[in-house]
């Protein structure tokens, strides 16, 4: 019996199963799923608070040998497999195989990372009508409406449903019609938008250079081991790793394409997309005078302070191409959750989408009501952090273990070595990497967040 009967008889139908129509669509569409708010949000500002340059280059090393390797992985699992990550597991060890425990904490983590990225990415939507009314007032009004947007559920529930809504409509149309149609739309546009901002940035303001050599000009006396571990931690968060989006997006690609290749493409594109947010933001940042340092309120109040000065032109732009970013990312976590019960249940992808996105929805209430805090690790929190703290630092780096080892002990070395298409230096590298190096760095990064570690000191 060939691999493909197994499959067909324990997890569905491959031959039914709905493919990428080119190798752009399937690029954009991953790299759709990688660049997102991670990118222009998050990786600015951590890179702002471990002090810039030295970060960044841990962060590319990071990028370089731990998540390249995995996202190979992923995308081999799930082609390979032709099914959603759950049945992935099983299809290529054995039914029942008790790895498939690494799909469904990439199912579970799907809807909780889905449940407070959407309620952030609502306030990406908020921000774009509040950059077309114009930032006006001084400095500590315009921060205040950002405190006064999260601290009010109705706010920040209506734009949460309205972000919602707008990844159910697109996952609902399909992988060709929806999904890959919509990154094609949203990617370049995005691109474009950031590239007017960075041109902006570096010429249209005295902050260009300055920006510049703070992502560039590694300073390593700033660099802490909180650091370089959240650098490790970001880059798994970034490429969209550990929790099965690139299994499934991995599943609906045709045999033949060249996983590598297409896996590095993937992550140079998440990556300059975020060294280019960051020369943008930066640029903006030094123009006036202003500190890198400003922790999570860097995009939501510091930015529109500026704003104010250079008007509707650049702000505009900004928050819609934080939108899209965040929109073609949300599909990707919706898509693993929606695949699940497609494949298993036999659900119509409509019903499925509709109904497990209503769910997410409802759980994402939860972090978008901020006055609705838990004692959690000794202290009072909202569940927006309990949450990202829990995925990022816990199920994420699970998964991806898992999903390495996976590859490198269990799965077949023949379906491997074809799903990788050589068995020269390369291939005996990547196996090194993903059976020893990538597990070895993702226990740091475990231990890391149990407080764990020997040589880091957790006051
Ligand atoms: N990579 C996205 C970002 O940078 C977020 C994301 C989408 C993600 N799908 C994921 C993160 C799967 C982890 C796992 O914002």
């Amino acid at each position: 019996m060939s691999s493909n009967e197994i499959i067909d008889s324990s997890q569905g139908s491959p031959r039914g199963r709905a493919h990428w129509s080119s190798r752009v669509g399937f690029v954009l569409a991953a790299a759709g799923s990688a660049i997102g708010l991670g990118n222009i949000w998050k990786f600015p500002y951590i890179t702002g608070e471990f002090g810039g340059g030295a970060f960044v280059i841990v962060y590319l090393g990071c990028v370089l040998l731990l998540g390249l390797p995995l996202m190979v992985a992923e995308l081999m699992v799930g082609r390979r497999a032709q099914t959603n990550p759950v049945g992935a597991f099983q299809v290529l060890h054995k039914p029942g195989s008790l790895w498939q425990t690494a799909g469904w904490l990439g199912v579970a983590s799907g809807f909780i990372i889905l449940s407070f990225y959407s309620v952030i990415a609502g306030w990406a939507i908020a921000y774009v009508f509040k950059s077309l009314a114009g930032f006006t007032g001084t400095a500590e009004q315009i921060q205040g409406q950002f405190v006064a947007l999260v601290t009010n559920p109705v706010q920040s529930i209506f734009w949460h449903t309205l972000f919602m809504a707008l990844t159910i409509a697109i996952v609902a149309g399909g992988i060709k019609n929806g999904i890959e149609r919509w990154s094609k739309i949203l990617m370049p546009s995005l691109f474009i938008l950031l590239t007017g901002l960075m041109f902006y940035g570096l010429f249209g303001t005295s902050g260009g250079w300055q920006a510049v050599s703070f992502l560039f000009n590694p300073d390593f006396s700033k660099l802490t081991a909180t650091g370089f571990l959240s650098a490790l931690g970001h880059a798994f968060f970034t490429l969209s790793l550990g929790m099965g989006a690139m299994i499934t997006y991995g599943s609906y690609m045709e045999r033949g394409a060249n996983i590598v290749k297409d896996a590095i493409t993937i992550s140079i594109l998440d990556t300059v997309i975020a060294l280019m947010a960051g020369i943008a933001i930066f640029s903006l940042v030094f123009h006036y005078g202003m500190e890198p340092g400003q922790s999570v309120g860097l995009i939501f109040k510091t930015l529109p302070v500026l704003f104010k000065e250079t008007g509707r032109w650049i702000s505009v732009p900004f928050f819609v191409l934080l939108t899209f970013a965040a929109l073609t990312s949300a599909i990707s976590l919706l898509e693993v959750v929606v695949s699940y019960f497609v494949d298993r249940l036999g659900w119509k992808r409509v019903k499925a989408t509709i109904t497990m996105g209503t769910v997410t929805y409802l759980i994402g209430i939860l972090s978008a009501v901020v006055s609705w805090q838990v004692s959690f690790r000794g202290q009072q929190q909202g569940f927006l952090n309990i949450f990202d703290y829990l995925t990022t630092n816990y199920m994420l780096p699970i998964g991806g273990v898992l999903t390495c080892l996976f590859v490198a002990w269990v799965m077949k070395e023949k379906d491997v070595q074809e799903e990788f298409g050589s068995t020269g230096l390369a291939y005996k590298g990547l196996r090194i990497l993903l059976g020893y190096v990538t597990p070895l760095a993702v226990l740091m990064v475990l231990l890391h967040g149990l407080e764990l570690l020997p040589f880091v000191s957790y006051e």
